[in-house]
């Protein structure tokens, strides 16, 4: 049986591992933006739009607090579909020691350690052993409901996504469950 315990690991202290977001994929993001913002008070922090003055998004992050968001949705060819759940890490140093365990435990990597121009959050993003998207997630900045929302085109998506690389991946935009 395979063990998930490696050298050097150390205990967890259980603090630095509470869910942080999800991201979620339909067909309609403006409809499902709408949905979070007047029935759940959900307010846009981030959108991707096909123009810049647009009242429609092509993908959306949503915070109910001052977290830069708990929900993202994304527009895509199905419905009802989870992208990624997070894990909140504390800092950039935590997301590379997660990196050091996924690699420890020969764990499946979507892709990171990296950051993201949207949120500016630092990240992982690596699949569970039922083929779930998961992320660790850390930084980002405090959001406010009067904070203008920032806006990105499409043709920033990528650089948006992974403000280093500049390119999606295959998997990142095909797999979801
Ligand atoms: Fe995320």
């Amino acid at each position: 049986m395979r063990s998930f315990t490696s050298p050097g690991r150390g205990p967890s202290t259980g603090s630095d591992h509470c869910s942080d977001h999800a991201l979620l994929v339909c067909q309609d993001p403006t409809l499902s933006e709408r949905f979070f913002k007047e029935v759940l008070d959900f307010y846009p922090t981030e959108r991707v739009q096909p123009e810049l003055e647009s009242e429609q998004c092509m993908a959306t992050w949503l915070s109910a607090g001052q977290k830069i968001h708990d929900i993202a949705i994304l527009g895509g060819p199905v419905q009802g579909k989870l992208h990624h759940f997070a894990f909140q890490l504390e800092d950039w140093s935590k997301v590379l020691r997660a990196a050091d365990i996924i690699s420890m435990d020969d764990i499946s990597l979507d892709i990171g350690p990296t950051r993201h121009g949207i949120t500016r959050g630092e990240t992982i993003y690596f699949f569970d052993p039922a083929g779930n998207r998961n992320e660790v997630f850390a930084g980002g900045y405090r959001a406010y409901p009067d904070r203008p929302c920032v806006v990105w085109t499409p043709d920033q998506l990528a650089k948006g996504i992974f403000y280093h690389d500049r390119v999606l991946n295959e998997a990142f935009t095909t797999v979801w469950t």
